[in-house]
């Protein structure tokens, strides 16, 4: 596997294979299975894998987790080897940002300042302004994300739908370990004890996506019912939250769509993610 640091040894190694089929796997290190499924995706759906690993300041708000975020780089580079991943590109953040980055890509409010973005305001403009750089710097044709983070995944394929960007996204499963809790680099904040609760968020959406099956089910009655559930075994919900896959709308029991069930709570001091389509 080649390792870069700097753009222009990139850009330099592209240039070189211009006639291979590039794909685009983004992440921010600390790799688990997760992560190197969507390497092997790519892998399939391409000749030439990059993967790159940048913890990106700009989608980190000032109280979040950005000097603390796990960096693991020698397992990283160990695993991505392993996965059969052909360039790790892995700036430093003067190399990506020189100057102050202030021209930024702003996702449409409709997708972005709900859900996450309504208690990580600005998380998405973060979002769509590394991943468009990345997107300009590998100039990929394919680029791969994780259902994981639904909500990033959708604000993605929307931004290249509005610019034409000459790629396709492809959306990969979320991993889980074998209780149900979805992987995440944040999982390793979870004290033991934690761990063992852990699973009660993918169970709770899991509770949500059943009763909302049911015909003449009420939502906002379940969206509320959960919220508390999950108050009163201590932990902190920021949404709760049963909509359409297409678009992330309030959903109208009188018309079946695909919906989708998101939510994101804190359990301690680690806040957690996850959802289901169904
Ligand atoms: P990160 O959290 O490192 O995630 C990188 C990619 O891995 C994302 O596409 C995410 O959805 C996917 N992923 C995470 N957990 C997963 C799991 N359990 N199963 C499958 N895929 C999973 O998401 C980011 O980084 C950043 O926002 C980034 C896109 C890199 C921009 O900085």
């Amino acid at each position: 596997m080649q390792v870069f640091h700097t753009i222009a040894e990139l850009r330099a190694y592209l240039t070189e294979r211009k006639h291979l089929k590039r794909s685009l796997v983004p992440t921010m290190g600390n790799l688990h299975a997760g992560h190197l499924a969507l390497i092997a995706q790519a892998k399939a759906n391409s000749d030439l894998v990059i993967a790159t690993i940048f913890v990106n300041r700009l989608q980190f708000l000032p109280h979040e987790d950005f000097d603390s975020y796990p960096r693991t780089w020698d397992d990283d580079v160990k695993a991505l080897s392993d996965a059969g991943c052909d360039v790790l590109f892995a700036p430093n953040e003067t190399e990506f940002y020189p100057e102050p980055q202030t021209f930024k890509v702003h996702p449409t409010p409709l997708l972005a300042d709900k859900l996450e973005g309504e208690f990580r305001p600005g998380f998405f403009t973060g979002v769509c302004t590394v991943v468009m750089k990345l997107f300009q710097i590998a100039q990929p044709h394919i680029a791969v994300f994780g259902k994981k983070d639904y909500q990033q995944l959708a604000v993605i394929r929307a931004m290249v739908r509005q610019f034409s960007l000459p790629m396709d996204i492809l959306a990969g499963e979320t991993l889980r370990a074998d209780d149900g809790l979805a992987l995440s680099s944040r999982n390793r904040y979870l004290s033991a004890e934690e761990r063992q609760a852990a699973v009660f968020l993918s169970k709770t959406l899991r509770a949500m996506a059943d009763a909302a099956q049911a015909p003449n089910a009420d939502i906002q009655k379940i969206e509320a019912d959960a919220l508390q559930a999950m108050r009163d075994k201590g932990w902190q919900p920021d949404y709760l939250a049963i909509r359409t896959q297409q678009g992330l709308q309030a959903v109208d029991a009188a018309k079946r769509e695909p919906w989708v069930v998101l939510g994101a709570a804190k359990l301690g001091k680690t806040r957690l993610i996850d959802n289901f389509e169904f």
